[in-house]
């Protein structure tokens, strides 16, 4: 394991965020903070299930993790679901993003004027003792002709949000925070968190 500084395990107020994606981390860092509520990365890798549900693959892992880890975790599972591939490629969007890209992704597209998409994180949270609550956000928009912009990271440079004419890539930091379906999702499991006074 590796990451941020450890805290005992038995320090149950700090939510400890698995995942070897530091952008993932840092969004979710930025969408907390202003509702007060810390994070910390837990830089370990995690079971992937088998799944097209991305809900039940965070869930698996996060409930894994935090056994494995004898602490409170939060695991997110996101991924692009483009309308004129049926969904693809959905739960298998890093797997693409690390072999044919966005480029690649780009010729799968290409003359399709059916250029709808959108992004979804589930995003889970477990206990040692196995309970867990599950939150998730959408963001719906067209896939690009090209790829535009150098912030963010994976589909970023080709996804715009619906009603806006930049990529998320070109828009940077403010503008994913205000759109992604990371931040919706996080912003759901803030008022969760504060509503159930964890
Ligand atoms: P996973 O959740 O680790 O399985 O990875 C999801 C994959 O979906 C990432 O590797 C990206 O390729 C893509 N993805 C998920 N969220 C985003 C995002 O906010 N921007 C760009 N690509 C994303």
């Amino acid at each position: 394991m590796h990451g941020e500084a450890d805290t005992s395990p038995s320090d149950k107020r700090t939510l400890w965020f698995v995942t070897q994606n530091h952008h993932k981390y840092q969004e979710a860092r930025r969408t907390l903070d202003p509702f007060g509520i810390k994070i910390r990365l837990l830089d370990s890798m995690k079971t992937e299930i088998q799944s097209t549900n991305l809900g039940e693959i965070a869930k698996f892992a996060a409930q894994e993790a935090a056994k494995k880890h004898n602490r409170t975790v939060l695991v997110e599972d996101s991924g692009l679901f483009v309308k004129a591939l049926d969904g693809f490629p959905g739960p298998f969007s890093s797997y693409v993003h690390d072999t044919i890209g966005v480029e690649g992704l780009l010729r799968l597209m290409n003359r399709q004027t059916q250029r709808e998409a959108y992004f979804q994180a589930s995003l889970a949270l477990a206990s040692p003792r196995g309970s867990s609550q599950e939150f998730s956000g959408k963001v719906h928009g067209t896939i690009s002709h090209k790829s535009a912009g150098n912030q963010g990271f994976g589909f970023d440079p080709i996804f715009i949000p619906r009603g806006s004419r930049k990529t998320f890539a070109q828009g940077g930091t403010e503008f994913k925070d205000k759109y992604s379906h990371r931040a919706i999702a996080f912003r759901k499991l803030a008022l969760w968190l504060i509503r159930t006074k964890i």
